[in-house]
């Protein structure tokens, strides 16, 4: 059979967590669910989860027409690297979301994107590439995300609040709604620690953690 190929690249607990919802994606196009598999630059073993375990160089082996990646990878540095050489060898960003996901109005959505189970993004939204937004996470209205943004389970973002690129919020993290014109802002690479309930600014590269949330003092 000829058509497209597709991978979830990672076959850690976020690609394992991904590759439900990209089965249930390809079966509801009437894909055969072998041509979904896992890539993995050390991969763990032959078949996980009933998908088969490549490196990424056998996955650009596989005669295919088109081929599709989603990065199911954490760390947004690596998942930065993963989508330039991606890109780099016409592997094209593959954006996964559960049939349980609501979009509501006005929301651009950059490539890449993987939403897990009842992710609810409301209105007049705009998100970068690569987005990861775990299970239960919610982004309000106005918000401004940047490329390569992580959410854990459980993230609140409430309105008109502005991530920059390649911050991380941790599980169940609040933050608080900014307003128009004045954004509450995490800076880019800031970390967001679970729990924390984040009131005022995060500059860039700082952790937070608490509520309120503080510069994590780690001495
Ligand atoms: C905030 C965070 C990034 C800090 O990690 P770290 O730099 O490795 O910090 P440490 O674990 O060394 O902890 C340093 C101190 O901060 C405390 N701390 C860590 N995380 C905290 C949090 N979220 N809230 C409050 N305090 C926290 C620790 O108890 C420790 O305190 P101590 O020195 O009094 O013992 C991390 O704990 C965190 O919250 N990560 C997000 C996890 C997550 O959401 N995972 C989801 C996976 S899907």
């Amino acid at each position: 059979m000829t058509g497209p190929f597709y991978g979830i690249y990672g076959a850690s607990g976020c690609g394992r967590g991904i590759l439900p919802l990209a089965r249930e994606m390809l079966a509801a196009a009437g894909v055969s669910a072998d041509r979904l598999v896992f890539i993995d630059d050390k991969p763990p073993a032959e078949v996980l989860n009933g998908h088969r375990v490549l490196t990424y160089q056998a996955f650009l082996a596989i005669p295919a027409p088109e081929r599709f990646a989603a990065l199911a990878v954490a760390d947004s540095g690596v998942r930065e690297k993963l989508a330039d050489k991606c890109q780099a060898d016409d592997v094209q960003p593959w954006s996964v979301r559960a049939s349980s996901v609501v979009i509501m109005d006005d929301v651009v959505l950059g490539d890449g994107a993987l939403l897990s189970p009842t992710v609810t993004i409301t209105s007049n939204i705009r998100i970068g590439r690569q987005f990861h937004a775990n299970i239960g996470s919610i982004v309000e209205h106005d918000c401004v995300i940047g490329d390569f943004v992580t959410f854990a389970p459980g993230v609140i973002c409430n309105g008109n609040v502005r991530i920059e690129d390649h911050a991380y919020i941790g599980a169940g993290a609040m933050l608080r709604q900014g307003r128009p014109g004045a954004p509450l802002t995490i800076g880019r690479g800031a970390v967001v620690g679970m729990g924390a309930v984040v009131t005022r600014d995060v500059l860039p590269g700082v952790t937070v953690a608490g509520n309120p949330a503080r510069t994590l003092d780690k001495d």
